[in-house]
């Protein structure tokens, strides 16, 4: 199986040398992105010319002293350049924002680079929500199960808790759209916050929880069941996975 390997490798050898593929970077609906110029940081400018389409049309430029960033109506009012290092800002992102940029500049001493940016523009991610599964208390000790869920497609999940010197368990969905999270508390007043985060490539967003401990002294059958239901297939998950290595570990030898 070494032959997508050798492939990729080539197509990369391939990007590289015809400087083709520009550089990705990724920018939120609505929110703001900086294109890096990629010039020498020790260079002084003396032009800047961001351009885009295949026919060159220049967005923003600046030849010393002059800085025009009025040139095309649509980004009018949402860019901003810094003339010490070329970079672009555009702030107000929409959809048509998605294109390859491309920079070219120049220094004092007349050396020249160039770069290409390729701008994705994402919708905005929204705050994943937190469910409580089970909360209840048992002789002191605080039992929970919370599931945390997003809308948005292509990201993934995390939780943290401020203080825990707890048992905590975490499982995540393969698809990337819910988490869930057990903890055994050895408290049941003033709990930890729960945070639950849900991140892609253009950034993250969190929603925090502080849950409380339900004590009641109704029968809590339904949500043992959910408190079993979750600690036998976290156990019985490691299990089968720790098993099938084992077991192809045994038939590769
Ligand atoms: C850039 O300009 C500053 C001030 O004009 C000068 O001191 C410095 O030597 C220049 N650097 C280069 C690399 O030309
Ligand atoms: C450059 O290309 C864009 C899109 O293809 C077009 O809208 C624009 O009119 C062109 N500008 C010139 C000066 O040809
Ligand atoms: C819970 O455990 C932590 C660390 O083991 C300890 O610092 C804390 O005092 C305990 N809380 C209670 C209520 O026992």
């Amino acid at each position: 199986m070494k032959l997508p390997t050798n492939v990729f490798f080539f197509v990369t050898i391939i990007q590289v040398a015809l400087g083709k593929s520009p550089r990705q970077v990724f920018g939120s609906l609505e929110g703001s992105i900086t294109l890096p110029s990629g010039a020498d940081p020790s260079w002084n400018l003396s032009s800047i010319e961001w351009s885009i389409f295949r026919n060159n049309t220049w967005i923003a430029t600046y030849r010393i002293p002059v800085l025009n960033i009025k040139r095309i109506k649509r980004y009018d009012g949402r860019l901003s350049l810094d003339i010490t290092s070329g970079d672009l800002t555009i702030n107000g992102l929409n959809k048509e924002d998605n294109m390859v940029y491309t920079v070219d500049v120049i220094n004092t001493k007349g050396e020249d680079s160039s770069n290409r940016i390729e701008l994705t523009v994402n919708p905005r991610l929204q705050p994943p929500t937190i469910k409580t599964i089970a909360s209840t208390s048992v002789k002191g000790v605080c039992v929970l199960v919370l599931n945390c869920s997003a809308v948005d497609k292509d990201v993934s999940l995390s939780w943290q808790v401020t203080h825990s010197s707890e048992i905590i368990f975490i499982k995540t969905n393969p698809d990337g759209n819910s988490a869930v999270i057990g903890a055994f508390l050895n408290t049941t007043q003033n709990l930890p916050e729960f945070i639950c985060t849900s991140s892609r490539n253009t950034g993250s967003v969190s929603t925090v929880i502080t849950p409380t401990c339900e004590v009641d002294e109704l029968p809590q059958l339904t949500r043992y069941r959910h408190v079993m239901a979750f600690c036998v297939g976290v156990f019985l998950g490691s299990f089968l996975t720790v098993l099938i290595y084992y077991v192809k570990g045994k038939m590769c030898e």
